[in-house]
């Protein structure tokens, strides 16, 4: 039986947090054994906003190391560069055609980043969800595994999809396929530290807020003993008056791997004197392979150029395939 397809990317935008890690990556880890999976970096994404040229292959290089050394496997799993496969930005243009532009005036993520950077709004902003619809319907992926704030990309992308179909395409024929988000419960929406109900995120100022995969111990003690917490002894899940409580439980109880029970019955006397160094401890030591791995990667470049050169050639396949596909249904002149 051939397997589900998988695909998944993240933006080279500087480094990946603990949001990033549990929401997305681990998630991919833990279940690539069982899909077809392709993981891509998105590059062309990390330019809808306003970007330095100097780290952009830097970057996208990072993130490709720590795909690996998060423990993506490449018996299972295709790894390559978004801009390095042409069929992305052609398809985009071909699904800008048949997006309607209020879909994507409404998309939160436009609106909220569009307010951030005031009078520069690229198009590339708005455009953002149709490249990313691209991005999964070149690769007929039957699963999408994102964090909850993707949600609406993805349904913009299954309305897509059923237009395109409509239009293009018949029962039986079908020109794309339907994906279906895959967002997992726990970890899809890591809260900031400074702020238990703001998400973590790459973007926010305050490098307080978040963990990266990449900070050094003294880095994770320092940034968990400043984090924001209450006056209460005694730590619970669930209770809505304490976000941070929830969100500081939820990170040890994913990374030390036990129960929300376990880990509930353990922390109910605690106070957070006690609770930070058990915390910092654990984050540090799930993060120490995943350092150790991703430094033994970048000093090995030409593995990376490997495993990416690869991964294009993969990719491409797939791509060229379903790109063309889309031609034919348009009816464009075949060259
Ligand atoms: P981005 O950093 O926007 O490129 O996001 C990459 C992946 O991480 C996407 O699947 C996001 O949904 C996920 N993600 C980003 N921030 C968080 C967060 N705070 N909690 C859970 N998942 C997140
Ligand atoms: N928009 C996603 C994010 O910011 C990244 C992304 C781009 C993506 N293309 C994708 C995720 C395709 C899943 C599938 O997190």
């Amino acid at each position: 039986m051939t397997k589900a397809r998988i695909l998944s990317g993240v933006q080279p935008t500087g480094n990946l947090h603990l949001g990033n890690y549990l929401g997305a990556i681990k998630n991919w880890v833990d279940f690539q054994r069982d899909f077809e999976n392709f993981f891509c970096v998105v590059d062309l994404h990390a330019i809808t906003v306003p970007h330095d040229p100097q780290v952009l292959a830097h970057d996208t290089r990072t993130i490709a190391a720590l795909y690996l050394a998060c423990g993506i496997d490449l018996q299972y799993s295709t790894i390559f560069v978004q801009s390095h496969i042409c069929a992305h930005s052609e398809l985009a243009w071909l699904l800008n055609c048949i997006t309607p532009l209020n879909w994507l005036e409404r998309m939160i993520q436009y609106k909220e980043k569009a307010i951030k950077q005031g009078d520069n709004v690229s198009v590339g902003l708005l455009d953002y969800p149709v490249l990313m619809a691209a991005d999964i319907l070149l690769y007929d992926a039957d699963k999408v595994p994102v964090g909850e704030d993707q949600k609406q990309h993805l349904e913009l992308t299954r309305d897509l999809v059923i237009r395109t179909n409509d239009r293009f395409g018949s029962p039986e024929k079908p020109i794309f396929k339907m994906p279906e988000p895959l967002i997992l419960k726990e970890g899809a929406r890591v809260m900031s530290l400074s702020d238990g109900t703001a998400k973590m995120s790459k973007s926010d100022p305050s490098e307080m807020s978040r963990i990266n995969l990449l900070d050094p111990p003294d880095v994770i003690a320092k940034k968990i003993k400043k984090t924001k917490t209450d006056p209460i002894k005694g730590l619970t899940f669930d209770d809505p008056t304490r976000p941070e409580c929830h969100n500081l439980l939820t990170l040890y109880r994913l990374l030390s791997k036990q129960s929300k029970e376990s880990v509930a019955r353990e922390c109910e006397n605690m106070g957070w004197g006690q609770f930070k160094p058990l915390l910092s401890e654990t984050v540090v030591s799930s993060l120490a392979p995943i350092q150790q791995r991703y430094q033994e990667l970048m000093s090995e470049p030409t593995y990376l150029q490997d495993v990416l050169s690869q991964g294009k050639d993969k990719a491409t396949a797939v791509a060229d395939r379903t790109l063309a596909r889309v031609q034919d249904a348009l009816g464009f002149l075949r060259p």
